[in-house]
């Protein structure tokens, strides 16, 4: 299956570390290396680290690591070849069709095609005399047509294996189809269509592809759900997209708005918002955040006056900040989505709603006083304590200092009071956030040791297989030295032993060692652990005499535990033997 290592250099070298990272984290130098914000989890200090000299990258933070292969997969949730392909594409390096022979990569081009005409089977019916139906009632909800194309709406008739049966004419096979999720298959084996007298949505992906449908049913019409939508494929995972995402990313150089619905976002693109997406029917989620945050750096969010909408926008709204997006809210007067309210009162209406959202504090601020009796005393309390909350969460001192007056001139309470009570609340919260950050510090050390797991039952011999791969990574000169002492199944852990062995095969070729020798042949968090081995400190001190020392410790470490002996132990063996080493460490502490 493999694409062959020739033309997987020359993908790494018209791809350098640095470009490929880059248009995704903001990098400053520092000495010979790159540091940033990790895209992989939130952090406000950055320990996300790049290292031009053997292109690779570790995030000390959370202990993912890799190579540009590596990190194109994470960040663009790919798999392995489709990185490597991507990366192709960008370089304008072509890659042979006999190159590589990856079924899913193969089964997920099979699924793009077969959306992209089933998209056009929806979209032909709609347009048809049969699609009648379907057309009037879009057009009846103030759709134009001209609309209805831009989004290549459609219409699914109503029938179990029309949709089948056009596809098997274009040559598609039922598997491919029930992978693709355009088709379900019944208890007794039999194939039927899953979408049937619906509105048909195509969600097209940032890159133009049909990756998904929601159909929603026709009014009146309650079997089978108002939305039915397709539920995770090899192209398609719901919490990583938006609806509408593939038009908003070119206009929202501002600010984006986010709705609740698919309509919500057509008609908004056709009342002339052409930057507002809708979250695809799931509770909003971080992978979502990240996608917005790529293109954007505002995000509105309409929502319901109700309470679940609002208990909604407060998660999104926590979601959002997290990723480093600024916040504004909005409430679509008389409790109306936004295609209603367009549809009332005009799109220039909605532009001045839109010029109303207030950011969140005050968000807060009004709805809390919406829900507290303010006229009497205790309710004044109530709603000040309340508000000290919400302006102590602000980690904006101007704001803060603003909506202390506000609060001050308007409820009559001393500055000096609120501003304590204010400052108490902070200083709580300060330690909450300190404790929680610490605990998040520290479960990515063991999370660095997961991928080995050996490595606990062997400490020593691991630190010093560790020191070995280093010392060659950046010194391949003492290959034959290294070699003609150790072999790789001298190594006591695996994985090390399967690392070092690889790296044994490129050196005794004669060709130059490259951490993405090793994307291919290890798991992502093993591919972290070698970066973070490579990267690390193993190898401090004079090469040479490490790599001896190193050596000289994993045989003695082999010769002293077998780690036969370990896998041939039961489980109670285990156990017994891993007592014997808690105990002994203890007595050397308590003696
Ligand atoms: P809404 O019920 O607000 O739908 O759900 P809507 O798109 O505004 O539809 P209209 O205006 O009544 O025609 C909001 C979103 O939640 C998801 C859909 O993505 C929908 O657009 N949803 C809703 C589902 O996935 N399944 C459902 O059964 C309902
Ligand atoms: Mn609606």
């Amino acid at each position: 299956m493999a694409i062959s290592d020739s033309t997987i250099n020359e993908i790494k070298y018209r791809n350098d570390i640095e470009s490929v990272i880059s248009p995704y984290v903001s990098l400053k130098r520092r000495g010979k290396n790159l540091v940033g914000l990790c895209p992989f989890h939130n952090e406000k200090t950055p320990s996300f680290t790049v290292y031009p000299e053997n292109g690779s990258f570790y995030c000390f933070g959370c202990g993912v690591g890799g190579d540009v292969f590596t990190f194109v997969k994470l960040i663009e949730n790919l798999d392995y070849i489709d990185a490597v392909k991507l990366l192709a594409e960008r370089s304008g390096i072509a890659i042979e069709e006999t190159e590589y022979d990856n079924s899913l990569s193969k089964l997920k081009e099979r699924i793009y095609e077969m959306n992209r005409e089933t998209a056009k089977f929806f979209h032909n019916y709609l347009m048809s005399e049969n699609g009648k139906w379907a057309l009037d009632y879009l057009t009846g909800r103030g759709l134009k047509i001209a609309t209805i194309k831009h989004f290549g709406l459609g219409a699914a008739p109503d029938s179990w294996d029309s949709l089948i049966e056009h596809l098997k004419a274009k040559g598609y096979s039922l598997t491919d189809m029930l992978a693709a999720n355009v088709v379900g298959k019944s208890q007794r084996g039999s194939y039927y269509d899953r979408f049937r007298k619906r509105v048909m949505f195509p969600i097209i992906d940032v890159r133009g592809r049909v990756i998904a449908f929601s159909g929603r049913a026709m009014p009146g019409d309650t079997s089978g759900g108002k939305y039915v939508n397709t539920a995770d494929t090899p192209v398609y995972k719901k919490s990583d997209n938006l609806f509408g995402m593939n038009f908003a990313k070119n206009n929202c150089a501002e600010r984006i708005i986010l709705v609740e619905g698919n309509m919500d976002v057509v008609s908004l693109h056709q009342a002339g918002f052409q930057n507002a997406v809708a979250a695809l029917g799931t509770s909003f989620t971080p992978a979502q955040a990240k996608l917005l945050s790529r293109y954007t750096k505002e995000i509105v969010l309409t929502l319901d006056a109700d309470e679940a909408g609002r208990k909604a926008a407060e998660k999104a709204g926590d979601i959002l900040k997290n990723t480093g997006l600024s916040v504004k809210v909005v409430t679509v007067p008389d409790g109306k989505d936004p295609d209603e309210f367009i549809k009332k009162h005009g799109a220039s209406r909605f532009g001045a709603v839109l010029e109303g959202a207030v950011n969140e504090t005050e968000y807060k601020l009004l709805t809390a006083v919406a829900d507290i009796d303010i006229t009497s005393d205790a309710g004044k309390i109530k709603y000040i304590s309340r508000a000290a909350e919400i302006i102590a969460a602000s980690e904006n001192p101007i704001e803060r200092d603003v909506y202390i007056g506000r609060m001050c001139e308007k409820y009559g309470v001393s500055r000096t009071v609120l501003t304590g009570r204010i400052d108490e609340i902070r200083k709580a919260n300060a330690k909450k956030t300190a404790k929680k950050e610490i605990g998040e510090i520290i479960r990515p050390k063991f999370a660095t040791n997961a991928p080995n797991p050996e490595k606990r039952l062997n400490p020593t011999a691991a630190a010093a297989e560790e020191g070995v791969i280093a010392v060659l990574f950046s010194h391949p000169d003492f290959f034959s030295e290294a070699y003609s002492k150790l072999k790789p199944e001298q190594m006591v852990t695996s994985l090390n032993s399967r690392i070092y062995g690889k790296m044994c095969e490129v050196l005794s070729e004669g060709k130059t060692l490259d951490i993405s020798d090793f994307s291919e042949i290890l798991a992502d968090s093993q591919m972290s652990y070698l970066v973070s081995v490579i990267n690390g400190d193993s190898a401090r001190g004079n090469p040479l005499i490490v790599l001896k020392d190193c050596i000289s410790v994993i045989l003695t470490e082999k010769d002293r535990k077998k780690p036969s002996d370990i896998k041939n132990m039961d489980v109670e063996d285990w156990a017994k033997n891993l007592k014997k080493m808690i105990d002994k460490k203890r007595g050397k502490r308590n003696g």
